[in-house]
């Protein structure tokens, strides 16, 4: 362990806690972070439903200050205002990428034990561009965008994730069966810039036959690239395939900066009451620490909450444990330590 911090290992953190269960765990994920051999600069910002309250705006000009200026951003969950926070500050930051883990825990209703996959989630066009979107005189039409930059650059991206995290194979997905034109370029610049990474096995599949696949043969798959719409159920699908809320992070990233947020949203059923399960949380923390290349650290961070969910002894009531969310935080830390 370096005893002496140099100038890399300092990092300015955007905070943005949110609503309902986002500040607690929040709270007990840096909590977890202080005991890493890491100088962190937290600067909070505020946003969400209660900010809206008292400020007139969901997402204030300063937020989005702070998170432009920090090397990484971590956030926990808006309420109700949800969309307007997290999808303008992915859009204000331009991050185009939208990584998914889908990874099988011990302890949790996973569908099988082994697996161990990541979406790459195309975050900026495909069908979800709002100006795209019109009513007509026989009912509503929407416009599906694909352009060879958006596409070139998220497909890459996931390849080069692979190579960095020793994944041999990527598998592109998309419905150039019927979608001749634009997902018919999708999938040719799929193996195009795939020939770019001789040493990564390449497969694409149709996304109907993929939603099948996920259930049937979950452990096939490694890396899974794709169109933003189809990144965005087949997550979900994700989601359900290793069981619970409570465990799944997620990554959206740009040239100019990374935000780092849990899956779930603010969870008024259970907000105030101190019961939330921080590992999503947490493990969005574990990809931050990873995107600013401190992997000694990710790693040890990661292994604890391996620990604490192998052992089962400290659990939220998600996980059918009755421990509370700071008692999750101290196992971890003592872990670390
Ligand atoms: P939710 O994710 O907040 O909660 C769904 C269910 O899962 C609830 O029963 C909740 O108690 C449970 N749950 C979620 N996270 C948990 C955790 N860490 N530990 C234990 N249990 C957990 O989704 P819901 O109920 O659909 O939405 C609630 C609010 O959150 C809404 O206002 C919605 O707009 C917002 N939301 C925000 C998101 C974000 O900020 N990225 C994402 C999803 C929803
Ligand atoms: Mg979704």
């Amino acid at each position: 362990m370096s005893t002496s911090k140099t100038k890399e290992n300092k990092y300015k953190i955007a905070i943005v806690p949110g609503d309902g269960i986002g500040s607690e765990v929040m709270e007990a994920t840096i909590s977890v972070l202080n005991e890493l051999d890491i100088d962190f600069d937290y600067i909070y910002g505020e946003a969400g439903d209660a900010c809206l309250e008292k400020t007139g705006t969901a997402l204030p000009q300063e937020t989005i200050d702070i998170v432009r200026n920090s090397d990484a951003c971590l956030f926990g969950a808006a309420g109700e205002t949800a969309a307007d926070v997290i999808v303008k500050l992915r859009q204000e930051m331009k991050m185009f990428a939208n990584l998914r883990p889908v990874k099988s825990y011990p302890n949790t209703n996973a569908l099988s034990e082994n697996i161990d996959f990541m979406i790459v989630r195309e975050n900026t066009e495909g069908l979800y561009i709002a100006d795209k979107e019109e009513f007509t005189d026989e009912g509503a039409i929407a416009k599906r965008v694909i352009t060879r930059e958006a596409e070139e650059r998220i497909i890459d991206y996931a390849f080069q994730y692979a190579k960095d995290n020793g994944k041999s194979k990527v598998t592109g997905v998309h419905k150039a069966n019927v979608l001749k034109k634009s997902d018919g370029l999708f999938k040719d610049i799929f193996y195009e810039v795939g020939e770019k990474y001789p040493d990564i096995e390449k497969e694409d599949f149709y996304v109907d036959a993929t939603a099948m696949y996920l259930i049937t043969q979950p452990e096939n798959f490694e890396v899974i690239v794709t169109t933003n719409l189809f990144g965005d159920i087949l997550s979900d699908e994700g989601a359900g395939l290793v069981g619970g809320l409570g465990l799944i992070p997620s990554a959206n990233i740009g040239n100019d900066g990374a935000l780092f947020e849990p899956v779930h949203g603010s969870a008024p059923d259970i907000a105030g009451k101190g019961i939330a399960n921080p590992i999503a949380m947490m493990l969005s923390a574990v990809m931050m620490l990873r995107y600013l290349g401190e992997n000694e650290s990710a790693d040890k961070l990661d292994s604890a909450i391996l620990k604490v969910l192998t052992e089962a002894k400290v659990l939220t009531g998600d996980l059918s444990g009755s421990a509370t969310t700071m008692e999750v935080a101290d196992e971890i830390k003592n872990l670390i330590k």
